[in-house]
This record gives structure tokens, C-alpha cells and sequence, in this order.
């Protein structure tokens, strides 16, 4: 197989062929404010039975549709409730997921057979380009996971997709460069399809916003919908991961900048704050691999904003690959 093409250029014209070749069944990487994403159509089983093959990932994981407009919710999902529609005008396009009851469009093959789908309306200039473009064409949505290998770290930056991906994409697959992702973890995950809305992923979204933006309280009943991200072994780099520890020499370590390096250990990121924080860790994680160290320290933020998003990807890379 060759590998996909790399456009850098992402102007109006360059992002129209971009959804050509997705309505055409090809598939397209691209920039979102959380993470890169692997996109195919929607609609097209033999696309997104592709994503699983590049991506290595079991077929029966369910995919974020994406949408270029809340209105288009109505496509995919039945029976959304008034707390969703609520949280959607608050925080999309953002880093926010709802899970809703699926419509005859949700096909098994993005839901991974459950009756339910998840939607997303990323907040980023090239996704959302892209999806307008898509859905000029008659495109109802873009299916994307995370644009890494199954089990591994996500992409955060274009160089990261290409060096996860490449070898798995076909000719007229495309990567797209939008920058840096400015979130830097996933969304939020939050199931709607109960009473009370359930957060399955914690992401910038937090538990706090939710309950503003509802007026409701959040369930914390064990939900049976299963996340891929939830599995144990998850985000996980090469390197092992270890959590609240002094390092050693020869470790890598990443913490927030009062934190100081001890001797011989080797800095891998000193954020600010903990939105920085998000910012940088995949990066600092993958800059571990390219390093080839053996193990990684990481000194966990605390706090109940996007720290406990990183605390939870943190505690599934420490449980390796
Ligand atoms: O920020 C994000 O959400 C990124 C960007 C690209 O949008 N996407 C992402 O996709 O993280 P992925 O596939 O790597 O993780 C999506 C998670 C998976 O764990 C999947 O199981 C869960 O969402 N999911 C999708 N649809 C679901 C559904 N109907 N019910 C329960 N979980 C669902
Ligand atoms: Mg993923």
C-alpha cells in the first residue's frame, strides 16, 4: 500500500476536493480542536469498514458521526432530549460528544450494532470547512475515531497521524495539517439517552459545565454502553508509563513547570496549567518513543477541570499496551 497524501495547503478549493474524494469512499485525516481524526462517509459501509482496517481496531467498536451543524443531529438521532439539545447550543461545535438514540440513517457498521450514535460538531476551521464542503455534495456526516492505531496514543498534530497511519493509507487517502490541536485529549462522551445525562468519557467538557448548561445533576449509574476508550489498555506510547513517582535518571517527565527535574532525568514537558497540560501530554508522550525511553513519570494534575480527563487517559496509558 502507499501512503495517503499530505496536504499542508488547506485552502477553500483544497478542502472541496477533500470532500470529493470522501464522497468518492476515500478517507480523509483531519484536524479537530481535541484530536486528529480518521474520516469516511458515514453512509458508505465499505469507507468506514476501511477506517477499521487502517486504524487495526475490532469492527464492532461504534464511531463519532461528525457534523458540520447541531441541526443535522436530527439526521442521525430520534428522541433527543431537551438536556441535549441544551447542552448542544452551549458547547458545540466544541470537544463534546452525545450519545442519542440511533435513526434508520445510524447503521450498524457506525454503531457498532447498538442503538445508539454518537454525534460531535468539532470546533476547528478545517473540520468544519470540511464538513460544509462535504455536505454541499450531499454528505451527511463524516465517521472518525481518533487517527491513531488501535490501543496507542492519540494524534495531536498532523506529523503524529502520518507517522501512526501512513503505512496503512491507500493512495487517494488524505492527511490534512490544521496545527496543533488546542484542546489535546478527546471530548466528552456524554450519554442522553437516560432521565439524566452520564458522562462515559471525561473530556474539557466538564461534569460542572454540564449541570450549569442542564440545570440537571449527572447519574453516575454504571452504564452497560460500551467505550472503546474505556477498555483498559488504552492511550498507551511504547514507553512505560508511571504515575506520582520521584524519576529516576534516564527517565522521562512530564509535570506542571513548578515542578522541578531532578538530575539526569530528561524533561519531556513543563506546562503552565492543566489546559496546557492537555495541550502538550500526547506530544510529550509520543517525544518519549521517538527518544526510545523506557519509562515515563508523569506527575498527575490535580483539580475536577480537564485534570480529571488527563488523570483518566494517564491511569489507561500506565496499564501499557
Ligand atoms: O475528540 C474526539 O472525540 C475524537 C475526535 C476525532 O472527534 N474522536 C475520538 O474517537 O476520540 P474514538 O473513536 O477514538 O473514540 C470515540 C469513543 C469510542 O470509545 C467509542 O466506543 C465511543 O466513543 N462511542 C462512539 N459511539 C458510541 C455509542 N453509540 N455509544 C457509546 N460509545 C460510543
Ligand atoms: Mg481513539
Amino acid at each position: 500500500m502507499s501512503s495517503g497524501q499530505f496536504v499542508s495547503n488547506c485552502t477553500a478549493d483544497a478542502m472541496a476536493r477533500a470532500a470529493e474524494q470522501l464522497k468518492a469512499g476515500s478517507l480523509v485525516a483531519f484536524p479537530t480542536e481535541t484530536v486528529y481524526g480518521l474520516g469516511a462517509d458515514a453512509t458508505n459501509s465499505d469507507a468506514v469498514a476501511r477506517i477499521y482496517k487502517a486504524k487495526g481496531r475490532p469492527a464492532d467498536h461504534p464511531l463519532i458521526v461528525h457534523l458540520g451543524d447541531m441541526q443535522d443531529i436530527s439526521d442521525w438521532a430520534d428522541e433527543i432530549p431537551d438536556y441535549a439539545i441544551a447542552l448542544a447550543r452551549s458547547f458545540w461545535p466544541g470537544p463534546m460528544t452525545l450519545i442519542l438514540k440511533r435513526s434508520a440513517l445510524a447503521k450498524n457498521f457506525i454503531t457498532g450494532g447498538q442503538e445508539t450514535v454518537g454525534v460531535r460538531v468539532p470546533d476547528h476551521v478545517i473540520a468544519l470547512a470540511l464538513l460544509h464542503e462535504f455536505k454541499k455534495i450531499g454528505g451527511k456526516g463524516i465517521a472518525a475515531p481518533s487517527a491513531n492505531r488501535f490501543g496507542h496514543v492519540s494524534p495531536t498534530t498532523s506529523a503524529a497521524v502520518t507517522a501512526e497511519l501512513s503505512e496503512y493509507l491507500e493512495e487517494n487517502d488524505l492527511i490534512l495539517d490544521g496545527g496543533p490541536s488546542l484542546v489535546g485529549v478527546e471530548s466528552t462522551i456524554i450519554d442522553c439517552t437516560e432521565e439524566l445525562p452520564k458522562i462515559l468519557r471525561p473530556g474539557a467538557i466538564t461534569a460542572e459545565m454540564i449541570q450549569d448548561a442542564t440545570g440537571l445533576s449527572l447519574t453516575d449509574s454504571v452504564s452497560d454502553i460500551r467505550v472503546s476508550g474505556s477498555l483498559e489498555n488504552h492511550y498507551s506510547p511504547a514507553a512505560k508509563v508511571v504515575l506520582d513517582i520521584g524519576p529516576e535518571s534516564g527517565d522521562g517527565f512530564i509535570a506542571l513547570s513548578n515542578i522541578e527535574t531532578p538530575a539526569g532525568v530528561i524533561r519531556l514537558a513543563s506546562p503552565q496549567n492543566n489546559e496546557e497540560f492537555a495541550r502538550v501530554l500526547y506530544t510529550a508522550l509520543r517525544s518519549a518513543d521517538q527518544q526510545s525511553l523506557a519509562r515515563v513519570v508523569v506527575a498527575q494534575p490535580a483539580g475536577d477541570d480537564i485534570s480529571v480527563a488527563i488523570r483518566d487517559r494517564l491511569l489507561r496509558a500506565s496499564r501499557g499496551r
